[in-house]
C-alpha cells in the first residue's frame, strides 16, 4: 500500500487548475465510438485506469484506437481516433478485465448483450464485490443469459447474448449505469426500450446516442418519471472533446471553500444536467462560488471558489442522484461548517468502490469529526467544527479513490500531518491529483 502524507495545516490554495476529463462521458464516448460505423475522434480522453479499461475492452472486441497528436493537458490523451462498427466487432478472446470500474463493467455488459457472443467480465477485488444484479435483471428480461456469483450476483459475469427484445423498465435504484446498460442493449434489441427514472440521473448515454443519430427520445410519464426511449439504431461517428470532470473539480472547490485565504478557479468543468448539484449545496452552506458558463453547445463553465465560513445544511434524497459522487467531499465541507449537516437517501453509496457510507464515517472519525450513519433513512449526519482545525490522523482509503482524495482535502485544514494509506486508488481516476495539489498550495 502506498501512503500519501498531507502536512496540515496548509496555507491558502491559489491559482487555476484544469482537472482530468469526465469519466462518465469518456467511458460512454469510447463505447459509442466502438459501435459507430466509421471513424470517431475523441479529444482529451482522461488517462486514469478506469477509462483505460473501457479503451482496452473496446479494442478487445475489435475497435481500433490510434493516438494522434500530443496531449494538450496533463492527465489526458491528445486525439484518439476510433474505428468501429458492425464490420469490425467480434467476440473477445478471453475475459474482459474492467479493473476497479463499475461504470466500465456495467456499460460493457449492456453493449455486448445484443451480440451472439459469450463474454466474461471480471475486475479487481473491489469490483468483484459490487452488486451486478441491477444490470443482470433487466438484461435477462431482454433475453440475455447472465451468469454471476452468489446472492449478490457479483463478477465474474458471463453474458451469453444474441436476440434481445425491448423492455419498459423502471429501475428500483437511481443509477445512470443501469440506465446506460439498458439503453446500450436496447440499441440492438427488437422493438422499443424504455427506461423510466423517478429521480433523474446523469444524461450522458442518451446525449451521446442522440449526438450519433440514434433513435432516442426523452419524455415524462403521468407519474412525472423521466422516460428515455431507444430503438435499434445505426450510429454515426462521434467527434467530442471531453470536458473536465465536476466530481474532480469538487475537491478543489471544497478545498478553496474551507482553507482560509484560498481562491481557486477550476477550468472547463462539465456543469450539465444531474452533475452540478454539489454547487447548489455549497451555495446553501454560504460558499463563495462563481460559475462562468462558456459559450458553446455543451454546458461547460469555469468555476471559482473562495474561502467563506460555511453553515450546515440538509441534503435530501431527491438531490442525491445529482451529487452522488460528491458526497465524500461534501461531507468534508460539512465537517468544517457550523452546525449539523444531514444527508438522506444515501443507500446507493453502499454499492460504490467501498461501502462509502461506512468509509466516509470512518474517514471523518480519523479527523476527530463526529459523523453518524443511520440505516433507517440511509442517512449521514456530520457535526461540523465551525471553522476550527480538524484533528490529524491516519486514514485508510479502502481501495476507494474518492475517499483518498476527500481525506487529502480534509487534511489541508487540520492541526498536523495526515497519512492516507492506499493512495494508489487515486490512479483509477485522477493520477495527477498530488501534482495539482502541489501547484495550488505553492
Ligand atoms: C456513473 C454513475 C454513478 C456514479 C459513477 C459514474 C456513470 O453510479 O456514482 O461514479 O458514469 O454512470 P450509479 O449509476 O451506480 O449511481
Amino acid at each position: 500500500m502506498t501512503d500519501f502524507v498531507v502536512a496540515g495545516p496548509a496555507g491558502p490554495l491559489r491559482g487555476v487548475v484544469r482537472v482530468p476529463g469526465d469519466k462518465s462521458i469518456a467511458h460512454r464516448s469510447l463505447l459509442v465510438a466502438a459501435l459507430a460505423d466509421g471513424e470517431s475522434e475523441v479529444r482529451a480522453l482522461p488517462d486514469g485506469d478506469d477509462v483505460a479499461r473501457s479503451a482496452s475492452a473496446v479494442q478487445r472486441i475489435g475497435a481500433r484506437l490510434v493516438d494522434q497528436g500530443p496531449a494538450r493537458h496533463p492527465g489526458t490523451r491528445g486525439v484518439v481516433r476510433i474505428s468501429g462498427g458492425r464490420s469490425c466487432l467480434h467476440a473477445p478472446d478471453g475475459a474482459l478485465d474492467m479493473g476497479n470500474s463499475g461504470t466500465a463493467m456495467r456499460l460493457m455488459c449492456g453493449l455486448v448483450a445484443p451480440w451472439p457472443w459469450s463474454v466474461t467480465l471480471t475486475g479487481d477485488a473491489s469490483l468483484r464485490r459490487r452488486p451486478m444484479r441491477r444490470i443482470a435483471r433487466p438484461l435477462r428480461m431482454m433475453g440475455a443469459h447472465v451468469d454471476c456469483q452468489g446472492d449478490d450476483c457479483t463478477a465474474p459475469l458471463q453474458i451469453d447474448g444474441g436476440h434481445l427484445d425491448g423492455i419498459d423498465y423502471a429501475p428500483p435504484e437511481a443509477s445512470a449505469q443501469v440506465k446506460g446498460a439498458v439503453l446500450l442493449a436496447g440499441l440492438g434489441a427488437e422493438g422499443e426500450t424504455v427506461v423510466r427514472e423517478r429521480y433523474p440521473t446523469r444524461t450522458h448515454t442518451e446525449d451521446l446516442l442522440a449526438a450519433c443519430g440514434a433513435r432516442v427520445t426523452v419524455d415524462f410519464d403521468d407519474e412525472g418519471r423521466r422516460c428515455v426511449r431507444v430503438s435499434a439504431s445505426k450510429l454515426d461517428p462521434l467527434s467530442i472533446e471531453i470536458p473536465s470532470d465536476p466530481s474532480h473539480g469538487a475537491f478543489w472547490i471544497v478545498a478553496a471553500c474551507t482553507v482560509p485565504g484560498s481562491n481557486v478557479t477550476v477550468q472547463n468543468l462539465y456543469v450539465g444536467p444531474a452533475r452540478a448539484g454539489f454547487l447548489d449545496v455549497l451555495r446553501r452552506m454560504g460558499a463563495d462560488v462563481t460559475v462562468e458558463e462558456k459559450p458553446g453547445t455543451e454546458p461547460i463553465a469555469d468555476v471559482t471558489a473562495a474561502y467563506a465560513p460555511l453553515q450546515a445544511t440538509d441534503v435530501d434524497a431527491g438531490e442525491v442522484p445529482g451529487l452522488i459522487d460528491e458526497i465524500p467531499i461534501l461531507a468534508v465541507a460539512a465537517a468544517h461548517a457550523e452546525g449539523v449537516t444531514r444527508f438522506s437517501g444515501l443507500g446507493e453509496l453502499r454499492a460504490k468502490e467501498s461501502d462509502r457510507l461506512a468509509t466516509v464515517v470512518s474517514m471523518l472519525a480519523s479527523f476527530g469529526v463526529d459523523a453518524v450513519a443511520s440505516d433507517d433513512v440511509d442517512g449521514l449526519s456530520v457535526t461540523g467544527h465551525g471553522g476550527r482545525h480538524l484533528g490529524a490522523g491516519r486514514v485508510d482509503a479502502h481501495l476507494d479513490h474518492r475517499i483518498a482524495m476527500a481525506a487529502a482535502v480534509a487534511a489541508l485544514y487540520s492541526d498536523g500531518p495526515t497519512t492516507i494509506g492506499g493512495w494508489e486508488a487515486v490512479a483509477t481516476s485522477y493520477p495527477t491529483f498530488a501534482e495539482d495539489l502541489a501547484g495550488l498550495a505553492r
